[in-house]
């Protein structure tokens, strides 16, 4: 999610929330804005496109005159980017300005409540209502007006908030979206990220959740959501410009894997309500559900890979036959698409040629389809029928790590969803399934823990030439993932094999020291896969095992193993895939490669 900044001080503001902006730049945006109190009245410039429309807009900021101000750039997760959409977004008097960096998750209740009592709204994003409710709180008491929304709103937030009748104060509001408020001898800043304030100021408050920060030129307050003061110290920070744009981590894709608890719940939260998996975003119907009769899943890369994982769960949970394909083979194949079969396209760029051409084919032969897409707004969210987004937030590095992890999670809602609706689970498996879903963002911060020991690992193997990844079932499809990983950042030869097609020619290049990576979470397939470890044990391969907590029988077959904590059979590549991740991170770190740009490869391949 992108980036909030504001100022309040002796200078012009508008020209340090756009400097602020562009340091937020490195996180991807769709739309950037600012308002400024001028005097007598808030005044807002805001555009759809890249910061420097805004600048050209406001004349770098010299149409925007005023000493207090907030800004922000967008990346549109309700309501597609447009000039409209942009922040700030105000209440009809234009009296309250808000930015907002999150996700308001009951953003629909609250709109219709306020709609009932005669609020009108001009933009279709959740964030509009935080502006309204504002004013429908308050009476004069800033303090008192944000505390209440606070209370009745659910979901993620970052909030700078301006009160024309309070022009001489900044209000700062956060809960699980980052917030820093930043203190310099001409005057004080907020902002989603120390790159923004860097320029002016190292002494950084960093804001926890269900905090506000009331800021003043001269003196700042923090407050509870109860309204009551806190005590808080600032922290120096002695991070460059470069190491600050990664949150303090080497590099963007570090700091993407330990992102993915985040996108996890991000993507997962808004979609269970009171125990239920609410899907109203598919835009079909129960009878919709349960006439589909067979679906096309087709993507590029490691979002192919995320379908390979959802046919086994589709087919388990739902019972729908499910065909997955690469959309490169697909869109030139002259693919059959019968009656009822639902096409599925998957991509986190949403700009993906090849998965663009087979959404437009499949269209064009009559089929439905939905579209699991991170970036809102994009070709492929726009052409599709229905979208279900990720919310992984902006992913920097070439390598996907955070929204590989979210388009697993809807590919889970998507299968109970219909395995509900189609009486393939009874509500019990079904509670037991959800219960197991919304552990998976804190066991994946488990498995994020290990970094140290899986570092160690790696380094031994930094001059590997061929490494196998192997498994069955969805194990297979894990493998299709961490070998991709590895390949695309260390540059080494890899492949991923069905453990039990080995036999069939390629054991042949199985020989002494080839490193072999075992995955081994599914349980009904464990002994099979177990006697694929021991063939190429005996042929002298070095085998890395992933299996579940509590098969320590695998020691004895492997020369390292790791365990991923226990979870439902159907989830368990939404953890089996960190360690594997953070390998391949630390071999490509080992032999010295570009990890967040590996040589040849794009973050959205938008040419066949
Ligand atoms: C994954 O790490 C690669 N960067 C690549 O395979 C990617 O998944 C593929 O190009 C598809 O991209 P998309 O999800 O944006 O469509
Ligand atoms: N959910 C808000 C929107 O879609 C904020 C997105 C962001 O964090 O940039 O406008």
């Amino acid at each position: 999610m992108c980036g909030i900044v504001g100022y309040i001080g002796e200078r012009q503001a508008a020209s340090i929330l756009l400097d602020g902006l562009s340091k937020l730049e490195y996180r991807g945006y769709d739309s950037a804005g600012i308002a400024v109190y001028n005097g007598e009245k808030i005044q807002m410039s805001k555009a759809k496109g890249r910061l420097k429309v805004l600048s050209e807009l406001t004349h770098d900021g010299e149409t925007l005159p005023g000493t207090i101000g907030i800004g922000h750039t967008r990346w549109a997760t309700h309501g597609a980017p447009s000039d409209a959409n942009s922040h700030p977004h105000f209440n009809e008097s234009m009296s309250i300005a808000v930015v907002h960096n999150g996700i308001i998750e009951n953003y629909i209740k609250i709109k219709k409540m306020l709609e009932s009592k005669g609020y009108q709204f001009a933009s279709d994003t959740d964030t509009e209502v935080v502006a309204h409710l504002l004013d429908y709180y308050y009476k004069g008491n800033a303090l008192e007006a944000i505390t209440k929304v606070m209370h009745r709103v659910e979901g993620s937030y970052a909030l700078g908030i301006l009160f024309a009748e309070k022009p001489d104060t900044l209000y700062a509001v956060r809960k699980d979206s980052p917030l820093i408020v930043g203190k310099s001898a001409n005057g004080n800043l907020i902002a989603s990220d120390v790159p923004a304030v860097l320029k002016y100021t190292r002494d950084v408050y960093f804001i926890e959740n269900e905090e506000i920060a009331v800021i003043q030129q001269d003196n700042m307050k923090f407050y509870n959501m109860y309204e009551e003061e806190l005590t808080k110290e600032s922290v120096k920070i002695e991070w460059d410009v470069e190491a600050a744009e990664k949150g303090g981590y080497e590099h963007f894709m570090l700091k993407e894997m330990h992102e993915q608890p985040k996108a996890v719940a991000d993507t997962l939260s808004p979609r269970l309500k009171e125990g239920k998996i609410v899907l109203d975003e598919l835009n079909m119907t129960e009878e919709e559900m349960k006439a589909i009769r067979k679906i096309m899943i087709v993507a590029c890369g490691s979002a192919y890979h995320t379908g390979v994982t959802a046919k086994y769960i589709l087919e388990g949970l739902a019972r729908i036959p499910v065909e997955v394909d690469v959309a490169s083979e697909f869109r030139y194949r002259n693919p059959i698409l019968e009656e009822g079969t639902l096409v599925i396209i998957i991509s986190q760029s949403g700009e993906t040629a090849d998965s663009l051409a087979a959404l437009r084919m499949a269209k064009n032969m009559g089929s439905k389809v939905l579209a699991i897409v991170n970036v809102v707004g994009s070709s492929i969210a726009r052409e599709a029928d229905s979208v279900l987004y990720t919310w992984a937030g902006p992913e920097i590095a070439v390598a996907t790590t955070k929204a590989y992890s979210a388009q697993l999670i809807a590919h889970y809602l998507l299968a109970m969803k219909l395995a509900e609706v189609r009486g393939t689970v009874t509500l019990e498996e079904l509670a037991v399934l959800i219960e197991d879903l919304k552990r998976i963002p804190e066991q994946i911060e488990l498995l994020l823990g290990n970094r140290e020991k899986i570092q160690k690992f790696a380094n031994r193997y930094v001059a590997a030439k061929d490494v196998f990844f192997i498994g069955r079932g969805i194990d297979y499809a894990i493998s299709l993932e961490g070998s991709l990983k590895l390949k695309e950042i260390s540059y080494i030869h890899s492949e991923a094999y069905a453990a039990g097609e080995l036999k069939h020619g390629t054991i042949s290049l199985i020989e002494d020291g080839t490193l072999v990576v075992a995955l081994l979470t599914q349980e009904e397939l464990y002994k099979k896969t177990v006697s694929n470890v021991v063939e190429v044990k005996t042929r002298g391969a070095v085998v890395l095992s992933v299996t579940n907590a509590g098969n320590t029988d695998m020691e004895k077959n492997s020369d390292y193993t790791i365990y991923i904590p226990k979870t439902n059979k159907y989830f368990t590549n939404s953890l089996a895939v960190v360690p594997l991740q953070l390998f391949a991170y630390y071999i490509s770190i080992g032999r010295g490669c570009d990890v967040d740009k590996p040589r040849n490869l794009a973050k959205s391949v938008t040419v066949e």
